[in-house]
């Protein structure tokens, strides 16, 4: 057996954009891609949130660099990535991490949910990876992006949001297909539930006084009893972003605590 690279888990010498990467799984991923070797370009709607994260990469020794970004706005997500190439000299990898949640059944989802939903769960995703793949082109670059296991299987209560997600799976698939010719893959995640800010800011938005219940609640979905963590989501998208994945593209990873075992 000849090791193909001395590590195909490490990103030294890479660069990686990852949006949201302000909060919870983005933020995750920014810290172990970072420790891994790579640089990394936190691209976050939150100014201070993004300056915080920066600045806690910094201190673990990682070449970090905020890059304002709105992920819907295409004239925005353009200059995002100029900045990023101009910061660091090229791009690896770009995780569609940014996203945002939303509880309604078709009738209690109004239209300005499903507009906002989609905006940035779909659009945004869209835009950033439209922008990226000039960069990733040069490079062989790969996209891992944030689906959800409702992009697999019925939720109750999500109706926008698990659209957004299908569609995030099926963006993947065709761009894994159409980048495949130059290199470029592209895989996405379905987590289940994990306990990020994304969890805490709903349960306290829609379920105020019945929190702890609720969450009990969320954590027994998943058959392991609990909710995943950040850097579970985090090590699953180093696997996708790394040389140790080079013969995975076009793929949906469920992280799901059994969940789909059946
Ligand atoms: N937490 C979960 O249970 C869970 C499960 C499955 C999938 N996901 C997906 O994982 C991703 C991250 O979730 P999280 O729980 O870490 O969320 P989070 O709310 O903790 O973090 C999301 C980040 O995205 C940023 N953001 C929001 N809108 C933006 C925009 N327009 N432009 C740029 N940045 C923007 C926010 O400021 C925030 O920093 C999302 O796509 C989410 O749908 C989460």
């Amino acid at each position: 057996m000849i090791l193909t690279s001395p590590d195909p888990f490490r990103l030294d010498g890479k660069v990686a954009a990852i949006t949201g990467a302000g909060s919870g799984i983005g933020a995750a991923i920014a810290l172990l891609f970072g420790q891994r070797g790579a640089s990394v370009a936190v691209l976050e709607l939150d100014p201070v949130a993004g300056a915080r994260v920066v600045q806690d990469l910094r201190g673990h020794g990682i070449d970090a660099e905020f890059v304002p970004c709105d992920v819907t706005q295409d004239a925005g997500v353009a200059g995002a990535f100029t900045k990023v190439k101009e910061r660091f000299g090229h791009l690896d990898i770009l995780v569609n991490n940014a996203g945002i949640g939303h509880v309604g059944t078709l009738a209690s989802t109004h239209e300005a949910d499903f507009d906002r939903l989609f905006a940035v769960n779909v659009k945004g995703v869209f835009l950033c990876s439209k922008h990226a793949m000039p960069h990733l082109i040069e490079r062989q670059g790969v996209i891992c992006n944030l689906a959800s296991i409702a992009s697999l299987i019925g939720i109750a209560d999500r109706f926008a949001y698990s659209m957004t997600k299908g569609a995030v799976l099926t963006m993947t698939k065709s761009v894994a297909l159409d980048y495949m010719p130059y290199g470029v893959r592209c895989n996405c995640i379905c987590p289940a539930r994990i306990h990020t800010p994304f969890v805490d800011g709903y349960l306290a938005k829609n379920y105020p006084g019945q929190e702890k219940e609720m969450y009990d609640k969320l954590a027994a979905y998943q058959p392991m009893g609990r909710m995943g963590t950040p850097m579970e989501v985090a090590e699953m998208a180093l696997f996708l972003c790394c040389d140790a994945s080079r013969f995975v593209t076009g793929q949906a990873l469920p992280l799901d605590g059994g969940k789909l075992t059946g």
